[in-house]
C-alpha cells in the first residue's frame, strides 16, 4: 500500500506525519518503508539517516536504491538529499509522471506500507508521487488560507486519480478558536476527515531536533498516542 502525505502549503507538519506514521505503522508490526521526496531532506534528517549509499534519486532515475535500516524495527527509509531538487528541475522540462510509480513496483511486494513525504510544491515530484501512491493523506494546519488551498490540492487529486484516504488536522491547539472552526468547516465538507488530531506539541519539535521519532523520544506523550491512533484509523481504512 503506497501512501502519499502531501499539502502543497509549507510546515504543516508533513514531515512530522510521515515520520510518526510510518514509525506507528511499523510498531503495529507492519513492514514500513518511508521514502522522502523533498530535497529539504526534514525526514531524513529526523531518522539520522546519512545517505552515503545512496538516495532517492537512484529509484528516479531507474536504479535499484540502496534501502537503509532506521533504529526502529520494521522501519526502513529511502533518503533524500539536496540533489533532488535538480530531478525536479529535470523533470520540470522532461515530464514523466508514472516515473516513481515504476521505481516503486519492487518496493510495494516487499513492505505492506510505502509512505511518501512530500515537497511543499505541486510540482513534478509531487504529482509523480500521486500518480504512484494507492492513496493520500492531507495534513492540514487550522487556518483561513487552508481551504482554498485544500479547494485546489483535492482538484489534483481528481486528475491523477488518486483516493483521498482523509485530512488529517494537525498542529491542532485547542485553545484557539480558529482550530475549532477549522474542524467544523472540514467537518461540514463531504470530504474524509481523519477522527485524530495530531495536537500542537513542542515534544514534534524535541523529537526532531533528538534525531527521533516522537514514538522513540516522548512514548508516553499524548502526541504519540495520536500517531498510533492515526496508524490504527489508516489500517482500518486503507484496504
Ligand atoms: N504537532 C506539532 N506540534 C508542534 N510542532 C510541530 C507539530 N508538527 C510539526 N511541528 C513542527 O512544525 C515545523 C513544520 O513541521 P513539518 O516539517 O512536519 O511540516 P512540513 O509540512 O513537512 O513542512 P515543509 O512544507 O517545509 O516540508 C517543524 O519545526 C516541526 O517540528
Ligand atoms: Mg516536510
Amino acid at each position: 500500500m503506497n501512501i502519499a502525505i502531501t499539502n502543497q502549503k509549507g510546515g504543516v507538519g508533513k514531515s512530522t506525519t510521515a515520520v510518526n506514521l510510518a514509525a506507528a505503522l511499523a510498531d503495529h508490526g507492519h513492514n514500513t518503508l518511508l521514502l522522502d521526496l523533498d530535497s529539504q531532506a526534514n525526514a531524513t534528517a529526523n531518522l539520522q539517516i546519512a545517505p552515503d549509499d545512496g538516495s532517492v534519486r537512484e529509484l528516479i532515475g531507474g536504479e535499484r536504491p540502496h534501502i537503509y535500516a532506521t533504529s526502529t524495527d520494521n522501519l526502513s527509509m529511502i533518503p533524500a538529499t539536496v540533489d533532488l531538487a535538480g530531478a525536479e528541475a529535470y523533470l520540470a522540462k522532461n515530464p514523466d509522471a508514472d516515473i516513481l510509480k515504476r521505481g516503486v513496483r519492487s518496493l510495494k511486494k516487499r513492505f505492506d506500507y510505502v509512505i511518501f513525504d512530500c515537497p511543499p510544491s505541486l510540482g513534478q515530484l509531487t504529482i509523480a508521487a500521486l500518480v504512484a501512491a494507492d492513496y493520500a493523506i492531507i495534513p492540514i494546519q487550522a487556518g483561513i488560507w487552508e481551504m482554498q488551498g485544500l479547494v485546489r490540492l483535492v482538484e489534483v487529486l481528481e486528475r491523477t486519480d488518486t483516493p483521498l484516504l482523509g485530512i488529517l488536522l494537525t498542529r491542532y491547539d485547542k485553545r484557539l478558536g480558529i482550530s475549532a472552526d477549522t474542524y467544523k468547516q472540514l467537518k461540514n465538507s463531504k470530504l474524509p476527515l481523519f477522527k485524530v488530531r495530531i495536537p500542537e506539541r513542542v515534544a514534534a519539535k524535541y523529537a526532531a531536533i533528538a534525531g527521533q521519532t516522537i514514538l522513540e523520544h516522548n512514548p508516553t506523550s499524548d502526541i504519540a498516542h495520536q500517531y498510533r491512533l492515526l496508524a490504527k484509523e489508516v489500517v482500518k481504512h486503507a484496504t
